[in-house]
């Protein structure tokens, strides 16, 4: 058996589409989650090893990290202490003499107005100051956020969105990132690289809604949700301060500047077109039970 790579958050929306397209690839997945309840999900996902343990615990951290021959780190979605914890990885790794890692960062970390975004920046500068072989994956919003309120768009034509309908954003399939992250997992001359990973050119909202409505062969309208109503709705999912406040700095943080990025460089890394809205919706679709 070979070394495997540490996946990080692997029960998480990132961490089970990474999980597969390294098992996909064949590569060993050592899968840290943080709860029992998670372990068949992952199995599933095609992880050879499964963890338990909290990323915040020194101590497991570092009996998960012995013997990994890399690391692809996800921080959990808002923490608060997300600084803090990617520090704790990046020292436990150098500790372990794992010396490769790879770590899931975000598009425009430099906008401090998004405190999620600031503190991956951080993340990454500790990460230029280690002794590691890393790579940092700067994914722009994933398609696949889109499914938080799917049956509203599929069923009642309505694409709710916190921010107004022309706010322009770029998309990337999580799919897509995750076959990125595997690539660059397996095959040298990706260390010290910086790689965006943007799948859509800057889409408003109003053509969002547009293109799902071509592909789902139904009108679809984006409907703004005021401020007020999208911060009760997330204090009323039980969302921490921290949390609903970071939330609300980017739906601002889209309301004024979007998040525009450019495709070239997953489609450079992918060899073909990035996913496209049409191809994300086939895909949920085929995914549906008859
Ligand atoms: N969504 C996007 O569009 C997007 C785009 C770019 C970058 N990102 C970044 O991608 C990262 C992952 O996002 P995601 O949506 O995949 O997150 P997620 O679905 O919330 O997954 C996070 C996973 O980490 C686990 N976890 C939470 N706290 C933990 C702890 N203390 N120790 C160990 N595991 C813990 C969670 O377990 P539980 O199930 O027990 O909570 C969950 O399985 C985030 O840093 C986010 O900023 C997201």
């Amino acid at each position: 058996m070979t070394a495997p790579v540490l996946v990080t958050g692997a029960a998480g929306k990132t961490g089970l589409a990474v999980t597969r397209a390294l098992a996909a690839r064949g590569v060993e997945v050592r899968a840290l989650i943080r709860r029992e309840g998670q372990l068949e999900e992952l199995e599933r996902a095609g992880a050879t090893e499964i963890l338990v343990a909290d990323l915040a615990d020194p101590g497991a951290l570092e009996t998960s990290f012995q013997g990994a021959a890399a690391v692809y780190y996800v921080c959990p979605n808002l923490r608060p202490n997300e600084t803090q914890l990617g520090r704790l990885a990046i020292e436990t790794a150098e500790a372990a003499g794992v010396n490769r890692f790879v770590y899931h960062s975000v598009l425009h970390p430099q906008a401090e107005k998004m405190p999620h975004h600031w503190q991956k920046l951080r993340v990454e500068e500790a990460l230029l100051e280690s002794d590691l072989s890393w790579t940092i994956l700067q994914p722009t919003a994933y398609m696949q956020n889109l499914l938080a309120g799917w049956s509203e768009i599929v069923d009642r034509g309505v694409y709710r969105i916190p921010y107004p309908a022309s706010s322009r954003i770029s998309l990337v399939a999580l799919e897509d990132v995750a076959a990125v992250a595997a690539r660059v997992l397996s095959e040298p001359g990706h260390e010290r690289a910086i790689y965006e990973l943007v799948g859509s050119a800057p889409l408003s909202q109003d053509e969002v809604a547009e293109r799902l409505g071509e592909a789902l062969g139904r009108a679809i309208r984006a409907v703004e949700v005021p401020a007020v109503e999208t911060r009760l709705a997330l204090e009323e999912r039980g969302l921490g301060r921290y949390e609903v406040n970071a939330l609300m700095a980017m739906f601002d943080y889209y309301r004024q500047h979007g998040l525009a990025g450019s495709p070239g460089v997953l489609t450079w890394l992918l060899e073909r077109a990035p996913a496209t809205l049409a191809e994300f919706v086939q895909g949920q679709t085929r995914d549906e039970p008859s």
